[in-house]
């Protein structure tokens, strides 16, 4: 049985179509890359995975049942900015992330000592603990990155959701970004999907990359229609096979 289904998914605001017969099957461990054009409703569907909101029509699954609306409980997500709480140190960031799961209840003396010293364990997983004193206005871009991850980690979410996680770094923090991401994944086996607008970020990292994008088109009103998953690359193995998804009766399915 897939892990994560996505069956047959229309969403609209108000009268306008973004999503139309999104139909996707994602296995558990899986990392699916999620490509396409500004506006196409990438993070709507991301969004429809986090349960933030329900879809027109069409249904989610979460390991065959409905995905839990509470955020955090099977679910981490990162954006490309202001995934962390700015009031609050990066210590207590990553307790906060551990909290999403197991409540917000006061909790004090062993408890607390315990959830403090699994955050700095954390800290030190991902390479922040000379900072966890640190407010995260005070830390890089990269940095600060590193932390929203582990935030979302700690909550041992068994799947991540990142939306152009690292759109905002150069470079060269970038690529270290990779190698992290690569190592966490090694580590914990969840299942990603990764919103990013760099093809080659998308391929490298992904097993899979979807691409959305219109596949009908009215020139005189491009809001007409919505977005589906028109490919659907293999990405394993540096490779580039992939199926081209062709209309039939049931939509859009493989040729
Ligand atoms: N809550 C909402 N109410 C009305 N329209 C919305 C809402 N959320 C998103 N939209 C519209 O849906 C469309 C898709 O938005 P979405 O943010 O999913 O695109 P995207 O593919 O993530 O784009 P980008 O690459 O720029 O982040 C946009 O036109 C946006 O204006
Ligand atoms: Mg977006």
């Amino acid at each position: 049985m897939s892990f994560v289904v996505a069956r047959d998914i229309f969403q609209s605001y108000g009268s306008r179509p973004i999503l139309e017969r999104v139909n996707v099957e994602v296995a558990e461990g899986e990392f699916v890359s999620i490509v396409g054009a500004s506006g196409c409703g990438k993070s709507t569907f991301l969004r429809l995975l986090l349960a933030q909101e329900r879809p027109t029509r069409g249904e989610i699954r979460v390991a065959g049942a409905e995905p839990a609306t509470e955020p955090g409980l099977d679910r981490g997500v990162v954006f490309q900015k202001y995934s962390v709480f700015p009031h609050m140190t990066c210590r207590e960031n990553i307790v906060a992330g551990e909290s999403f799961r197991t409540g917000f209840g006061r909790f004090g003396g062993v408890k607390r000592r315990a959830a403090l010293e699994r955050a700095d364990a954390t800290l030190a997983r991902i390479g922040l603990d000379h900072v966890a004193d640190q407010y995260p206005a005070t830390l890089s871009g990269g940095m600060q990155q590193r932390l929203a991850i582990g935030q979302a980690l700690a909550a041992k979410p068994r799947i991540l959701l990142l939306d152009e996680p690292f759109g905002a770094l150069d470079p060269g923090t970038r690529l270290s970004m990779h190698d992290f991401l690569t190592e966490l994944r090694a580590e914990t086996a969840m299942t990603v999907f990764m919103v990013t607008h760099d093809l080659e970020e998308g391929f490298k990292l992904g097993d899979r990359v979807l691409v959305f994008d219109k596949p009908r088109w009215d020139p005189t009103d491009p809001n007409a229609y919505g977005a589906t998953i028109t490919y659907d690359f293999d990405a394993r193995d540096g490779g580039i096979p992939y199926q081209r998804l062709t209309e039939n009766a049931h939509g859009l399915r493989p040729a």
